[in-house]
């Protein structure tokens, strides 16, 4: 039997060995494999009994990879596990652009006390009207596991797709709705669409590709939403362009100094992949990774 260390709470998967939620740095001593979710590994000290690291989500920004590949370890990721919960989560962040239900649902709970509530909301309405995002247009920056769902969920919307990849897999391009149009030159998102959602990893490559170049080129009263790391976007550059109305909104799920509490951001605290599903999935897929390479020497994903 292996001897596994979960760094910080995955899920309730049931399994007896992730059930021991939180686990403190030390207990990596002697370990073979550890599992983690968004907890950074990159001030630990591997230890040499280390031979896999599997992270419960798309992204391994938070695992010290070069360490890693030093040291001969494996390290695993769950792509697509939790792409649904994302996908749902970057609708809900369209919506939430677009319609003020927030402000609303915020008089509503000042205003409970009054006695002609009903009343007072008829004229308070007009406070919080919207858009309708059917028939505006949605670039996809990325269509991988994530960017695919999006796309393809955004036209039963009603939303003209635009999807952007220079790397599209051929998976990912059979999944792609044949109403999404594939565009080969970035700029044309940037120029075009009403909404632009960013769904790549962040590789050297990728950090701050949303700049301010890159927002100068964009529709003005542009929806900006990413759900896929904070250091994709220059967020001062999309604060600034808040301010100036060039952007409408930035929707985030990374929150930091730069995009807290700053007029026309919409911010949740890294939701985006907090569903039972996703958890349980991402959990499972892990497990099942280790599993398979401690035991049989694959390094597949399940
Ligand atoms: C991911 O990289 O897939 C997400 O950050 C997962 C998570 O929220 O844990």
């Amino acid at each position: 039997m292996f001897q596994y260390t979960c760094l910080n709470p995955i899920a309730n998967v049931g399994l007896d060995l992730l059930s021991d939620d939180y686990k403190k740095v030390e207990d990596l001593k002697d370990a073979q494999a550890v599992l983690v979710r968004s907890a950074s590994m990159h001030d630990l000290d591997l230890p040499d009994s280390l031979e896999a690291v599997a992270r419960a989500g798309a992204g391994v920004n938070n695992i010290p990879l070069d360490k890693c590949a030093d040291k001969g370890i494996v390290v695993f990721n769950t792509p697509g596990a939790n792409a649904n919960g994302v996908k749902e989560m970057v609708l809900a962040g369209l919506l939430l652009a677009s319609r003020d239900i927030v402000g609303g649902i915020e008089w509503i709970k000042e205003s409970k006390d009054e006695a002609d509530i009903a009343k007072l909301a008829e004229k308070q309405k007009k406070n919080y009207a919207g858009c309708e995002i059917s028939g505006k247009k949605l670039g996809v920056i990325g269509l991988g596991a994530i960017g695919v769902l999006v796309a393809n969920a955004a036209t039963h919307l009603g939303m003209e797709v635009y999807g952007y990849d220079p790397y599209i897999s051929v998976n990912a391009a059979w999944n792609l709705s044949r109403n999404v149009k594939h565009i080969s030159n970035v700029e044309e998102i940037y120029k075009e669409c009403d909404y632009i959602t960013v769904h790549v990893p962040l590789l050297d490559s990728t950090k701050g590709m949303i700049d301010k170049n890159a927002i100068d080129m964009m529709k003005d009263g542009v929806v900006i939403l990413n759900f896929a790391r904070d250091l994709l976007v220059d967020e001062a550059a999309v604060v600034a362009a808040l301010a100036d109305k060039k952007v409408k909104r930035y929707v985030t799920d990374f929150p930091n100094p730069t995009t807290a509490g700053k007029e026309g951001v919409i911010l949740t605290p890294h939701l985006g992949a907090s569903t039972e599903e996703s958890e349980d999935n991402c959990a499972m897929m892990a497990v099942r990774e280790i599993r398979d390479y401690l035991e049989n020497g694959n390094i597949v994903h399940s």
